[in-house]
């Protein structure tokens, strides 16, 4: 790994940060020897330690209770009543930790789970490389540009199997579309626009307010990266997917329009991320209005992809579009006017297009993991590997700041 070409880009203060040891702001990460990782026989159950089963991480436990031949071992939250909740999920008694260190420290796991908030990723991550073990991590891998580069330079010095939790890359049929839009089904891909609506305050309850920020952390920028980050990391990831490389600019957008609560991230962030040859991502996510909901366009110089949660659905150009209602639409109009308006000129986006649906009874989080349980026994790079967390993760983090800032973000490359 070329240390020096990982680090171009980063901001002096940043790198000053890095040379100088360091670490995140938001703990020291503990430091022990890269240790070899247990290799596997066929019937070998793998034993996984959970770090921070809140409401991402109980959902993960469930699709590793359907996934063969592992079995959660331990957990780790410093928030006591999860311990009752995966013990119930589980059907057992979890042994349970309150500190993520006593839960690395023990000897009997073989790969370590994180869903804790994102300020958390990076530091545990490494630790629990650095120990032997792989790693699935939530999205997004860190939260400052100093986590990102250190995850990447842990996973690539230890030589450790590391997953991010971009579930969307093992869904059936947005591999398929994005595949297709590779080969060039709808010509070249220009841009992406990515579109995440709600109507949902993003507020959860708590039972005392000494527990407003571990319960609610989404909600403040010492613990999140807002929609960008929780939200538009996804999306961001999709795109890099499609165009095959990382953004390199984001100029961003971000206010509280509705909920005057307290909160210090935006209630509505829009973002437009740079890429190479001109070709753009546009992210926008509101929370209180949810038209458009979770879906993602890909507009291509041949036709148009749209991916939803459920299916895609390919848009093609015709040779020629007009039929006879929109021409006499049109003739009446009078606005068959070359340059101003030609409606042989719009693509089709209503109709049945060209579907591809999800599989029966598919769960992309389980898939997931599943791949990851394969990687492992097979010592093998996951599909979101260490790379592809880092180059949408970098995006969100230095670029949710530039946002704040109301400059343009210019976005560290991680080269080979
Ligand atoms: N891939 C996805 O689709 C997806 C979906 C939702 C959330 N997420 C990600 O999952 C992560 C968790 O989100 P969530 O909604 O489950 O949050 P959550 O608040 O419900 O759960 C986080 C858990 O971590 C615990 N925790 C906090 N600090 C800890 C620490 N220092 N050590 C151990 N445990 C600690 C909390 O008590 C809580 O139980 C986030 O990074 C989020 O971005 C990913």
């Amino acid at each position: 790994m070329n240390r020096r070409r990982l680090l171009q880009g980063l901001s002096f203060s940043m790198l000053a940060a890095k040379l100088s040891g360091t670490s995140s702001l938001y703990g020291q990460a503990a430091e022990p020897q890269p240790q070899p990782a247990r290799t596997f026989s066929p019937n070998d159950r793998i034993q996984v330690g959970f770090i921070g089963p809140g409401s991402r991480g109980q959902e993960l436990i469930r699709q590793l209770l359907r996934t063969p031949g592992v079995e959660i071992a331990a957990q780790c939250d410093v928030y006591e009543p999860r311990f009752a909740e995966v013990n119930e999920l589980v059907g057992k008694n979890v042994p349970a930790h309150k500190d993520y260190r006593e839960l690395l420290d023990r000897k009997d796991l073989d790969v370590i789970y994180i869903a804790t908030p994102p300020v958390f990723h990076a530091s545990y991550s490494i630790a629990a490389m650095k120990g032997g073990r792989p790693v699935y991590c939530e999205k997004t891998i860190g939260f400052t540009p100093e986590d990102c580069t250190n995850v990447v330079e842990a996973a690539r010095k230890t030589g450790q199997i590391f997953q991010v939790g971009h579930q969307m890359r093992y869904a059936s049929w947005i591999v398929e579309s994005v595949n297709r839009v590779r080969k060039g089904d709808i010509g070249e891909p220009t841009h992406v626009y990515g579109y995440w609506h709600r109507s949902d305050n993003w507020r959860r309850e708590v039972p005392n307010p000494s527990l407003e920020h571990l319960m609610n952390w989404r909600l403040y920028r010492e613990s999140s990266g807002g929609l960008l980050e929780e939200l538009g990391s996804h999306h961001i990831d999709i795109a890099n997917w499609v165009f095959g490389e990382q953004p390199q600019t984001l100029l961003g957008t971000s206010s509280i329009a509705v909920y005057h609560d307290g909160r210090t991230v935006g209630d509505n962030v829009q973002a437009v991320l740079g890429y190479s040859k001109g070709r753009r991502m546009f992210f926008s996510s509101l929370t209180d209005n949810g038209l458009m909901a979770d879906q993602v366009w890909v507009y291509g110089t041949e036709g148009s992809l749209q991916i939803t949660l459920a299916d895609a659905t390919f848009y093609k150009r015709t040779s020629k579009m007009i039929t006879e209602a929109s021409h006499s639409d049109v003739v009446q109009k009078g606005v068959e006017t070359g340059a101003s308006y030609n409606a042989d000129s719009a693509m089709p986006y209503r109709g049945p297009g060209h579907r591809v649906n999800m599989k029966r009874d598919e769960d992309p989080t389980l898939t997931a993991c599943k791949s990851f349980m394969e990687c492992v026994r097979n010592k093998q790079q996951p599909f979101a590997n260490v790379d592809v967390g880092f180059r949408s993760a970098i995006a969100c983090s230095v670029g949710r700041q530039a946002m704040y800032e109301g400059r343009e973000a210019k976005i560290p490359q991680l080269t080979a």
